[in-house]
């Protein structure tokens, strides 16, 4: 019996390794779906950050920072675990939603728009 078991219960740990990694939070750089992520960029966030990704608008707190600052994205402070935090817990202060904490956005969405904010060409 065991040979005929065996195969079935391969395939419930893939199911169950599957639903897993589907559902934990990524960490590391982001291997998100540009595109993709440019689809909810423009609906979701363009009116804060700008359509160049640019930023500079300030509601309470910090401006929107400029994803176009070559320095600071190369900053390892700002490095892609750092932008998913921001985007799962916000920067309330500041007026940054906690966008994972909405249920607006899945985790495979916050991943893309990593992706989309690594596209803005750098201005200097
Ligand atoms: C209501 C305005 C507003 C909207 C809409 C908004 N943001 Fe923000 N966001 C901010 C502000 C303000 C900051 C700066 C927060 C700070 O540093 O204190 C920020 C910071 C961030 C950061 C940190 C970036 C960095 O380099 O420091 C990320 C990532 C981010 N936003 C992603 C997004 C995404 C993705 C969306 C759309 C799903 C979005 N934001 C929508 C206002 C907004």
């Amino acid at each position: 019996m065991r040979l005929r078991t065996a195969p079935r219960s391969v395939a419930l740990t893939m199911i169950a390794l599957a639903a897993l990694t589907a559902f934990s939070a990524s960490a590391g750089p982001s291997k998100g779906d540009a595109a993709a992520g440019k689809k909810i960029f423009v609906v979701k966030c363009v009116a804060c950050h700008k359509p160049d990704g640019s930023g500079g608008i300030k509601l309470t707190g910090n401006p929107t920072p400029s994803w176009r600052d070559a320095k600071r994205m190369r900053d390892p402070r700002y490095n892609d675990d750092y932008l998913r935090d921001c985007i799962v817990n916000g920067k309330l202060k500041s007026g940054m939603v906690a966008w994972g904490k909405t249920g607006q956005l899945r985790p495979a969405d916050i991943e893309n728009l990593i992706a989309f904010i690594h596209t803005f060409a750098p201005l200097k």
